[in-house]
């Protein structure tokens, strides 16, 4: 008896580093949220969760890719899976790029710098946001990876073209032109819960805080929040506490056109992105004015309520541009084999922000090597078990819709 009971009790060592603890049990980004949640103020989750008005563009981008079911081949040899390809002629370790998201120490004090570090060590590139809370340079010297930098083209076209040379000096390969922000979209947690960035403490968050002490204690032990990008300029730091909606909405140039794009070009000599494409329409017109690549996004359903699920237009944006830009499926990535349909129906790369700033919440800088090392593995082993031994295998006939 006591044989048997030997042979099938084994105890984990125990760990003691809490953080490792915790991303032990974490064994997809779904988990990674759930421990995110229990982590971050409510009003910090919902402000990286949430969508805007119904949410219904934020769940079609994810949903679009339960509709998709494989067409796996067998027998075809994949003792040997590279998952390894090019973007903008240079290497990808996996076919995902870091997406830019603002005010990325809100979920936790390191922000860019923990992404942009597991981005480098991952072998993929990281987006760096207008609006992020560590600066251009103050990235680029904690990561010798591949960067790129987003902008919004703000009123002040001054300062748009300040960052872009900063960012060509900084050694940033390319610009990431983000056009579906005409105006900002309304996210209504947001509004409910009165959020602000930096937050503003009031008696709601102060509450918010105590039962999330762990988070509190980092963001009152590092320095203030900012606009890391702008600081000291004309436009406002960001240091004050006002509403998000102000400062951004502010900014924010509705006029934006295709003549700016032109503009972009007058000043940035390296490749441009258009982030935020919406139709095959558009895809035409970036063609046309030369666009090295385009990301189809609807800013993770953050914009415009009702916009399409990413996903779904893909394969009508493929057949319409694919060879002459290169594509870019950004939206509701939660998983290696949604970067590997998105390859399969004719994106060049995927795009993900939800998904990293989940691990930086659950885990800081560990918490994003740890989901982009179950991304990584997810896309290995999803395309053995479809028959691709490269990403240059990956075709339409493996995928289909399953209500097609
Ligand atoms: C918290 C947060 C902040 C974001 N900030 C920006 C931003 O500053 N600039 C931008 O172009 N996109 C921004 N985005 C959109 C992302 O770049 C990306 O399009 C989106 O996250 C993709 O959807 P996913 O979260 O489902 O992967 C943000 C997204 C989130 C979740």
């Amino acid at each position: 008896m006591m044989r048997t009971l030997r042979s099938v009790l084994r105890l984990r060592p125990i760990e003691f580093d809490a953080t490792a603890r915790r991303l032990s049990k974490a064994a997809s980004v779904a988990d990674l949220r759930r421990i995110a949640r229990r982590r971050l103020p409510r009003g910090v989750f919902d402000y990286i969760d949430g969508g805007a008005e119904d949410e219904v563009s934020l769940g079609r981008n994810v949903a679009g890719f339960s509709r998709l079911e494989f067409r796996p081949r067998v027998l075809r040899d994949v003792g040997a899976v590279d998952t390894s390809t090019t973007l903008l002629g240079r290497h990808l370790a996996f076919p995902l790029v870091l997406a830019p998201t603002g005010f990325t120490r809100i979920a936790d004090p390191q922000g860019e710098l923990s992404v942009a570090r597991a981005g480098a060590r991952a072998g993929i590139p990281y987006a760096l946001s207008t609006l992020s809370t560590r600066s251009i340079e103050e990235v680029r010297a904690v990561s010798d990876g591949r960067l790129w930098f987003q902008v919004y083209t703000w009123r002040d076209r001054g300062l748009v073209e300040e960052m872009v040379n900063r960012a060509a000096a900084a050694g940033y390969e390319a610009i990431v032109l983000t056009v579906d922000t005409a105006v900002l979209g309304r996210r209504e947690r947001d509004v409910r819960r009165g959020f602000t960035l930096p937050p503003k403490i009031g008696p709601g968050t102060i509450v918010d805080g105590l039962v999330h002490p762990g988070w509190t204690w980092g963001f009152v032990r590092a320095e203030p929040i900012a606009f890391s990008n702008v600081t000291g300029k004309s436009v406002g730091d960001g240091t004050d506490a006002i509403s998000l909606a102000q400062y951004v909405n502010d900014q924010f140039d509705p006029s934006l056109s295709w003549r700016d794009v032109e503009w972009l070009r007058s000043v940035w000599h390296g490749p441009i992105v258009l982030k935020g494409i919406q139709t095959v329409e558009d895809a035409r017109l970036s063609v046309e004015h030369g666009v090295e690549a385009i990301a189809l996004s609807n800013h993770g359903g953050r914009q415009l309520d009702g916009a399409p699920s990413m996903i779904e237009l893909l394969p009508d944006v493929a057949a319409a541009v694919s060879g002459e830009t290169e594509i870019i499926l950004d939206g509701g990535v939660r998983r290696g084999s949604d970067i590997v349909k998105a390859l399969s129906l004719g994106a060049d790369a995927a795009m993900a922000g939800r998904a990293y700033l989940y691990g930086l919440g659950a885990g800081g800088e560990v918490g994003v090597d740890h989901v982009l090392g179950l991304l990584a593995t997810d896309v290995r082993r999803v395309m053995a078990l479809i028959g691709a031994g490269s990403v240059g295998e990956l075709s339409p006939e493996l995928v289909r819709r399953r209500d097609a």
